[in-house]
């Protein structure tokens, strides 16, 4: 609990920023929220939502119904301990274009999250992302984030926290639902070989809307992680990817 003021300021910054506010606001959000994520200097959000703005919406919702749907439920507000919600706005701010398209793309063995690869073409995937991202107005970070450093984090400092926090809905080794919890698979390759440092940082901060991942900053967080804590946690899932 070393720096609550900067996880506050992190933490308003974000709330700004997914508010959606035009102008001043929304310039000035990603420029504070670096306290706590340290993404580069000199990006500018909306590279990923310029992208994502040519993808033909209708046949992504479409493509979602046929080959997404069932597992990620209506609207993608997925499903704890079944599938994940693909339309919070804390997922859809993090995550890059590049991490969504290898996911879609490659699945994540051995969860039950298949790969698409071989059934949809690189613009179908394009056209479900453009989809998804329909449902969140807020800037998408995720380049800056995946840009970001990974930190020089405690992995045992890590470890020691994740048996204490986050085995309980991600399994004791991050095995995710096979383990019986409602969190993912955040110990496995098939999310640590496309999550970055700096998404999994942001998540851990934020959590994620509507699910029961909460964030672990600030007084309304399930903790108040100093970053020391949070660049442990990192260091520790970034180490379990092979
Ligand atoms: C058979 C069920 C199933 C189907 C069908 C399915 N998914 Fe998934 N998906 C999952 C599960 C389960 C996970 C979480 C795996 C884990 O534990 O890491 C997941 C994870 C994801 C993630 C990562 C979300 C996050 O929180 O990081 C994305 C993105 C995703 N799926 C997109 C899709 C898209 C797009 C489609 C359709 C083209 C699709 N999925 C079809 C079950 C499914
Ligand atoms: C109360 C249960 C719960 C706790 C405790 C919890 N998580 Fe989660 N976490 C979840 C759920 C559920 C999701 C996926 C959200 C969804 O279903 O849409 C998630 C998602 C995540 C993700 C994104 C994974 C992905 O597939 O994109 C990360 C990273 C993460 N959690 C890290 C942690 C860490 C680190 C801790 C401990 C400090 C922790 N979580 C504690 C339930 C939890």
């Amino acid at each position: 609990m070393h720096y609550p003021i900067k996880v506050i300021i992190g933490l308003f910054a974000a709330t700004l920023c997914l508010s959606g506010h035009v102008g001043g606001v929304q310039a000035e959000a990603p420029e504070k929220s670096k306290t706590t994520t340290t993404p580069p200097p000199g990006g500018v959000p909306g590279g990923t939502v310029a992208r994502a703005a040519t993808a033909d919406v209708q046949h992504g919702k479409t493509l979602f119904k046929e080959n997404c749907e069932a597992c990620h439920q209506e609207e993608g507000r997925g499903k704890p301990g079944f599938a994940p919600s693909l339309t919070n706005p804390e997922l859809l701010t993090a995550a890059s274009d590049r991490f969504l398209t290898a996911t879609i793309r490659e699945g994540r063995a051995p969860t039950p999250m298949p790969p698409f690869g071989e059934i949809l073409k690189a613009s179908d995937i394009q056209d479900i992302i453009g989809y998804l991202r329909s449902y969140s107005q807020a800037s998408v970070i995720g380049d800056q984030l995946d840009a970001s450093p990974p930190g020089m984090g405690d992995p045992h400092l890590g470890k020691r926290l994740f048996a204490q926090i986050c085995a309980g809905c991600h399994g004791p080794n991050g095995e995710g639902y096979e383990s019986s919890g409602s969190g993912t698979a955040i110990g496995k390759p098939g999310f640590l070989s496309k999550a970055s440092a700096g998404f999994i940082r942001y998540i851990i901060l934020h959590g994620r809307s509507n699910t029961p991942m909460r964030g672990f900053s600030g007084p309304g967080g399930l903790a108040n992680l100093t970053n020391e804590e949070v660049d442990g946690l990192v260091a520790y899932l970034r180490s379990l990817r092979n």
